[in-house]
């Protein structure tokens, strides 16, 4: 698999602070996901989280079931020995989002940053969906960032799709309500600066 060598050569070779997309803390990601005002015992997934400091702030937080998945056995490595001993309560899954076997009706609150760019065809995005809609409870909470349509077309030397907030949102369609969008400029650990967008949509109750 092409996109998963990509991704097990970038996270064997960098360390998780040298790659563009880092973040010391994804606080962001973690006002949208206190802000959803679920219970510290909600199920979470970060999809793609790679060697993000994410699942980290959320346990230190209190939140206590997570699951973080990615492409990469060598990013979900470099968590662990991050993490230490607290990482024995993640649940890790070494998966491709778009064929993953997740648990139906499972997750509280989803939370993707820079993945679902990287889908560049209809059918990759379409499973990722499927697999949102699937696995993510009925009133469940989704968060997804891209670059926005004023953001880069290449992250990690790879073709992305940019997005506003209303394209990101009809890539979804309508089980997903929009409920708040907002912009991002990260600054990259060289300097540079790359425009991201946060859609935060509620999965209907039914
Ligand atoms: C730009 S990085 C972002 C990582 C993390 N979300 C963050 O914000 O630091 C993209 C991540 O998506 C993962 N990835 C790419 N395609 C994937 C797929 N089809 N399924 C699961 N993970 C994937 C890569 O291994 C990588 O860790």
């Amino acid at each position: 698999m092409q996109s998963k060598s990509h991704w097990e050569q970038v996270y064997s070779t960098k360390p998780p602070t040298a790659v563009s997309w880092f973040q010391e803390h994804a606080q962001h990601s973690l006002n949208l996901i206190r802000d959803t005002g679920v219970p510290l015992s909600a199920s979470i997934i970060d999809a793609g989280g790679g060697a993000s400091t994410l699942v980290d702030d959320l346990l230190a937080n209190g939140y206590s079931n997570i699951t973080v998945l990615d492409l990469s056995a060598a990013a979900l490595a470099a968590t662990k020995v991050r993490l230490g001993a607290i990482g024995k309560a993640v649940r890790w899954l070494e998966s491709d989002i778009t064929n993953a076997s997740l648990p139906t009706d499972a997750y509280d609150v989803w939370h993707d940053r820079a993945v679902f760019h990287f889908l560049t065809s209809p059918e990759e995005r379409q499973a990722y969906v499927r697999a949102v809609l699937r696995s993510v409870k009925p009133g469940g909470h989704v968060i997804v960032a891209t670059f926005a349509d004023d953001g880069p077309t290449q992250c990690s030397g790879l073709p992305v799709i940019c997005y506003s907030a209303g394209g990101l949102h009809a890539e979804f369609g309508a089980p997903f309500t929009l409920l708040r969008h907002e912009k991002e400029e990260h600054l990259t650990p060289f300097g540079t600066v790359q425009q991201f967008v946060y859609c935060y949509c509620r999965k209907a109750s039914s």
